[in-house]
């Protein structure tokens, strides 16, 4: 087959996908800042299924909204696309950020990543990992073993910054007190995260982004989402899982999951060929949110694929009547 041909499935799947975030933002604004985050969720999940299903691949949910009896639609395992086209592992969040959504906070998009089949790691059964990501520079240079003061005064040598210029983003919880007193020790700074480390974990891999590290404990099918992202962007994903009861951890022995085990990017996701798209439901620092204006919707979306590395920021309009 002649070599351009065999790519084109795979570049027009990068801008399909698109569509299908950007029909899950607009479908959620509704309910942003309504305070019920499973409306905003459910209509996030209905809109991006609908444009899932046209989508010119063959698709297997590898992360979605869980298990089939508790999820309805685009639940882990589910097929999507038409059935034609290259073959895919899909992890989706409809919405990353529901409750920021409910409360109308920053930082809420929505998102879908992709890989060959067969190589996304199925990290359900945990809920929690421990992550480090960083961009570009950060290879070879940080590494989640390390002590985190260890890890900024190397990113901020590696960057040719001060230590009181590294921003470290870190979700804002109890379990991350220690931390963020570690960070702080340093003459770092925080940048906590209500919710979202999807989001976080992006921003800290972009280069020249303000944010050099995103760390601490959040969702594991986050950190295999991120790494799709993180694969096009050059930086590194390390997680550990964290699991908080030991039936949970003997669930995840019993799905092969290894625990006391850093999880490099080629196991998170055992691919080069991998996409992520995102598009903004609330503002945030790496996308804006949905905006409507008058009789028209205006989405902001980044596309990344791996395979090129080539990070697209799509600026779209749409006709308001056909939505709402
Ligand atoms: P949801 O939108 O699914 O609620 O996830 C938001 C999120 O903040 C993720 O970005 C993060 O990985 C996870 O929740 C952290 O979990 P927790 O809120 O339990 O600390």
């Amino acid at each position: 087959m002649d070599f351009k041909a065999s790519l084109q499935p795979d570049r027009n799947l990068a801008m399909e996908l698109v569509r299908a975030t950007e029909a899950a933002a607009i479908r959620s604004t509704p309910f942003i800042g309504k305070g019920d985050k499973m409306a905003a969720d459910g209509a996030a999940v209905d809109a991006m299924r609908a444009f899932l299903a046209t989508v010119e691949f063959d698709g297997t949910i590898v992360i979605g909204e869980g298990e089939k009896d508790n999820a309805p639609m685009l639940f882990n395992g589910e097929k999507v696309g038409t059935g034609r086209g290259p073959a895919c592992d899909i992890a989706v969040d409809p919405i990353d950020g529901t409750s920021l959504t409910a409360a109308g906070r920053q930082n809420a998009v929505s998102v879908i990543a992709v890989s060959d089949r067969g190589t996304m790691l199925d990290a359900s059964s945990v809920y929690y990992m421990n992550k480090l990501v960083a961009g570009p520079e950060g290879v070879g240079v940080v590494d989640i073993r390390k002590p985190i003061a260890e890890n900024i005064r190397a990113i901020a040598k590696a960057k040719g910054k001060t230590i009181d210029e590294v921003i470290v983003a870190v979700l804002d919880r109890p379990r991350h007190a220690g931390l963020i007193e570690e960070i702080r020790a340093t003459g770092a700074g925080t940048r906590l995260l209500l919710d979202g480390d999807v989001a976080g974990g992006i921003h800290a891999a972009r280069y020249g982004s303000r944010i050099d590290l995103c760390v601490g404990i959040g969702g594991s099918p986050e950190g295999v989402v991120t790494t799709c992202a993180v694969k096009g962007l050059g930086g590194i994903v390390q997680g550990i899982l964290h699991p908080t009861s030991e039936q949970e951890r003997a669930r995840g022995e019993a799905a092969g999951l290894k625990f006391d085990h850093v999880y490099e990017m080629d196991e998170l996701v055992a691919s080069e060929n991998t996409f992520f798209v995102a598009t903004g439901v609330t503002d945030g620092g790496l996308l804006e949110g949905v905006r409507r204006k008058g009789p028209i919707v205006k989405t902001h979306s980044i596309v990344i694929r791996a395979r090129s590395g080539t990070i697209r920021e799509v600026f779209a309009e749409h006709q308001a009547d056909r939505w709402y």
